[in-house]
Formats: C-alpha cells, structure tokens, sequence
C-alpha cells in the first residue's frame, strides 16, 4: 500500500527543501512526544514533513482499508460528499477520493500548515478551520486518528452529520480501541447500524487486556527508512475502526481478527462472529473452504453475508 504517486512527489520535495539532518531530528521529537502523549515543540516546515514522511503514508493506509469495507457495504454510488475531521494533511480525504472519486470533500483541520499541505494534495476539497462552527450534513463523516486528540465527546455530533455513514479511526491500541468501542456501543443504542468490522450489533465480546485491531502494511520510501534508521521496506500500521451507517447493510458471518496461521494442509482463523469469539480450523479436505481461506487475510470479512 502506498499513497499515490503525485503525493509521494510532492512529500519527497517537501523533505529536500526542509533536508535531510532537520527532518530526522524533527521525526525523532515527533515520535518521543507521541509515546509521551504530548505535543512536539517544532518549526511548522519541519513538523508538517516530518509528518507527511514518517505517519501519512501509514494514516492513509489504514484509511484505505477501512474505506474498502465501507465501500463494500455501501458501493461507490452512496456517497456523494466526504466530512474528514481532524483531517491533517489529507490522508483520510486522499482514501475517500481512491473509493468515492466522484465525492466532494470537506477538510476540518486547526493547523494551518497541515491544512496547507493538505489543500496541496486535494486542491479542489472546502476547508473548515476548526470544530467550533456547525459541522455541514455530508454522506460520510470519517475522523481518523483524530478524536483521542480533540478529546471531548464527538460521537454524537459527528453522527447528526452523517447521513449515510461515520467512519472512526483510532491508533490499533488499548486506548485507541476504548475510545473506539464507547462510539460503537453509545451509537448502536442511538440506532446506528454496523457496517464493519462487527458482524453484529451484539454486544463487543472482546474482553480486556485484549483489543479489537488489524494492521496495514505500508510500503516505507526510502527517506523513511533513512529517517527512521529503518531496515525493514515495509511497515504495520495497527489500528482499531468503527463504521456506522444510518440504514442496515448486510454484514459477513465473522470477521478475521487475528494474522491467519498457515500450516501446511491447515489455516487457523481467529474470528468474531454474531456468536461470539472463535477459532476456525480450516484443513485441505475441505477444499472450497481451504481455498477461500488461503486468500483470506487479518482483518477481512469470512463466511457469506448474512
Ligand atoms: C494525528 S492527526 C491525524 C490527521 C489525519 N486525519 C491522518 O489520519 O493522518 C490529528 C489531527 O487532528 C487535528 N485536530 C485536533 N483537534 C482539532 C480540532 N479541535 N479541530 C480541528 N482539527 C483538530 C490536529 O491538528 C491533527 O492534524
């Protein structure tokens, strides 16, 4: 998964002009201040590329995969206009655009060189400063990785905004998986339905010290390795995600929520299912089944529709 090509371009510009010594030591801070839950001291340039280099491309593929499922459920046709939240430099937008191209986009973003680098990729997208305006009735509300950090309850407002569907996406933590089963449970009870990941509006059966997330994988440019010190061409990016949609859509029996074990003649799938949480044992007798799972990976729906 990458960010698509002229975006790639323009981030690469964006870190020569600010070079190389200031964009590592800007990552560096980045990433200290995020394990210390506190915001990084930094000049704009620097902070924006370091961002755009080392966490959009991850951002944005979470996104996408999570759009995938929307657009799954709902097809391309439903959405029509896009509320990104907290939408930084556009990475959330940019996946809307992949699976919703037709859609009109609205950017809500507080920091201005973020949204500057943002309307550079998305020129033709409305802005929005900040939450302290009404928020505008779009098809789609998605807010990614950024409610932990507005930190005051949103659900519902994002939700009266939402006519089709709200999508939330959080870090694939304990925390980020908390704040993201309280939206999940306060919306059912308001009469959201479940788009994904849930194959049911039951109560969540995931019990502490576990958490509900999947992973990404994100190819890393080679600035990022470098930037990072990174060996690895690739990254995980784990993250947790609701989506929630006004009518009821036809959900998958179960939902893959572990990396699928591979032995041979053997796949072992974790899931969840309207039953709660099991493991499925799929062995090569049963061909249909084996074959499907083969292709199956961490995070995708299993079994038919229901
Ligand atoms: C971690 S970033 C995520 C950006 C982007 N959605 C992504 O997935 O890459 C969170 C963003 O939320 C923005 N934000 C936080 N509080 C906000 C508020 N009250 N109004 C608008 N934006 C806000 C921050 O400025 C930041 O750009």
């Amino acid at each position: 998964m990458q960010l698509p090509q002229y975006v790639r371009r323009i981030i690469e510009e964006r870190a020569e002009e600010v070079g190389f010594a200031a964009l590592k030591s800007a990552a560096t801070a980045m990433s200290e201040a995020y394990r210390e839950r506190r915001v990084a001291r930094l000049a704009d340039a620097e902070r924006t590329a370091a961002y755009l280099v080392t966490r959009m491309p991850a951002t944005y593929a979470a996104a996408y995969a999570v759009l995938r499922e929307v657009h799954l459920r709902l097809g391309t046709k439903s959405v029509t206009s896009v509320l990104d939240i907290g939408a930084g430099t556009g990475a959330a937008s940019l996946a809307a655009r992949a699976w919703f191209p037709d859609a009109a986009i609205t950017m809500v973003e507080r920091d201005a060189s973020f949204a500057e680098a943002a309307h550079q990729f998305l020129p033709d997208a409305a802005r929005q400063a900040d939450l302290s305006r009404p928020l505008p009735p779009h098809d789609l509300v998605i807010a990614a990785y950024s409610l932990g950090e507005i930190r005051e309850p949103m659900a519902r407002r994002l939700w009266q905004s939402a006519r089709v569907a709200l999508v939330v996406i959080e870090p694939g933590t304990p925390q980020g998986f908390a704040l993201i089963r309280g939206i999940r449970t306060e919306l059912l009870e308001a009469g959201a339905h479940m788009a994904a990941p849930c194959p049911a509006e039951t109560p969540c059966p995931v019990v502490d010290p576990d958490w509900c997330h999947f992973a990404a994988r994100v190819e890393r440019s080679s600035i990022h390795r470098r930037v990072k010190d990174a060996e690895l061409g690739y990254e995980d990016e784990k993250y947790s995600y609701v989506a929630l949609v006004r009518n009821a859509v036809d959900l998958p029996m179960g939902r893959i929520i572990r990396r699928p074990l591979q032995r041979p003649g053997l796949i072992v799938l974790e899931t969840c299912t309207a039953s709660g949480l099991g493991t499925e044992r799929v062995t090569k007798r049963d061909r249909d089944a084996f074959r499907a799972a083969r292709h199956r990976i961490w995070g995708d729906d299993w079994g038919a529709l229901s």
